[in-house]
């Protein structure tokens, strides 16, 4: 590339795409999906009721609701090729791995797999989003030496996703914290994942192939990831009295602190404050209160030495762990929230598609002398 190469590092603050999905507004701190603010999503509105959002453009009124929470209840179970599959995975495999292949396997079956049109690409959507929670339980029932648990009808997708994991029925408070993360989570405009799914889709790749490709983005730490390095992170403190010798010694060895900092947010990330309220509900709940208090230190700690501030996979660390969910499946988790908006974005991307091919500059040696291998 010989013109002036006008790098722009990490993309940052780079315009990739026109959307109606999501509203980031950085400085000021504000989320809203459609218009519709993340606080009153996450309080007010079911996770089904922010799929139809993202999927439809309107909230769905009662018989759409119905119609769409039917459809969601059908689209559950997986096929018994993949459980069986689960059965062959090495034990110790990563779920987020197991995920990846999840998706792939999921789309050697859906019956819409080769039909890239609007209407397919929407049943596709829900029956992502359907049978994600399900793969994610089933694989994890299947490495710990436990049968799957089958969906239960009369369940919402959240409690369902508890159910399937713990086989106890959730009560109506952790139903609706886990539904509320599944809202805070399902969608985040041109994040790291997501322009992954709308880099593969614009290729006319399709959506399981998007999917799949997005999952792998989401696993590492600078990303989804993040969460489990958080309560890794809390787990290896211990206790409160330490927090403040273990953020010195973090800040001593520059070491990054997983759950602080974010790209666009600089001044506070909504969901941040949101999850932190749910976080002490249901860690006073379930008689673990130590985890919220350490996270609320390390918290003020960190942003007190350093200005960073904690984004939306610091405070959802100790509210996962106190509903039971063992640490290793946050990322799954969250990808069980992001699938909405990842199927948003490539419906929105396939509506207007054009290839998405940046530039590199080049910066290696130039004009080399061609030699033959004994020559070299
Ligand atoms: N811990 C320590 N220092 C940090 C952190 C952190 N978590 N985040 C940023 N910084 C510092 C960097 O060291 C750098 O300092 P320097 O300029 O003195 O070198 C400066 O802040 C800028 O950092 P960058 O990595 O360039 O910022 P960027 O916008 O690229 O990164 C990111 C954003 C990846 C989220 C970063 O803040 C980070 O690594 N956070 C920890 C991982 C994390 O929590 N990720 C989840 C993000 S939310 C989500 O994806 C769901």
């Amino acid at each position: 590339m010989t013109e002036s190469s006008g790098l722009i590092r990490g993309l940052e603050g780079v315009v990739a795409a026109e959307t109606q999905l999501c509203d980031l507004d950085g400085v000021n701190g504000r989320l809203a999906y459609r218009g519709y603010d993340i606080a009153d999503l996450a309080r007010q509105a079911t996770f089904e009721e922010v799929a139809y959002l993202l999927w439809h453009s309107a909230l769905p009124r009662r018989a759409e609701l119905d119609r769409l929470q039917a459809e969601l209840v059908a689209a559950r179970p997986i096929p018994d090729a993949l459980t069986a599959a689960y059965r062959l995975f090495p034990r110790q495999v990563d779920p987020m791995r197991a995920l990846q292949v999840s998706v792939a396997m999921l789309g050697m079956t859906d019956p819409d797999t080769a039909d890239g049109s609007r209407a397919a690409n929407l049943r596709k959507a829900l029956r992502l989003t359907a049978q994600l929670a399900t793969a994610i339980c089933a694989h994890h029932r299947v490495r710990s030496g436990q049968e799957p648990i089958p969906p239960a009808k009369d369940l919402s997708h959240a409690g369902n996703f508890l159910y399937m994991l713990t086989g106890q029925r959730p009560n109506a408070v952790n139903t609706k914290a886990f539904d509320a993360c599944l809202t805070l989570y399902a969608e985040h405009e041109l994040n790291a994942s997501t322009f992954t799914t709308r880099v593969i889709a614009a290729t006319l790749s399709d959506m399981h192939s998007a999917v799949a490709g997005g999952v792998g983005a989401l696993r590492g730490t600078l990303h989804g990831g993040a969460g489990e390095a958080v309560m890794r992170t809390l787990l290896e403190i211990g206790e409160v009295a330490r927090v403040d010798a273990f953020v010195a010694g973090a800040l001593g060895a520059k070491r990054r602190l997983m759950g602080f900092g974010h790209r666009v947010y600089k001044a506070g990330d909504p969901r941040a404050a949101i999850l932190r309220g749910m976080a002490e509900q249901a860690c006073r709940q379930s008689s673990q209160p130590h985890w919220y208090d350490m996270a609320v230190r390390l918290h003020e700690t960190v942003q007190a030495a350093k200005g960073l501030i904690p984004n939306v996979d610091f405070y959802s660390a100790p509210l996962f762990y106190s509903l039971g969910i063992p640490v290793d499946l946050f990322t799954p988790v969250i990808a069980a929230g992001r699938i909405a908006g990842w199927t948003a974005n490539l419906i929105e991307q396939y509506d207007d598609n054009r290839l998405i091919r940046p530039r590199a500059e080049y910066v290696g040696p130039i004009r080399q002398p061609w030699a033959p291998v004994e020559g070299r």
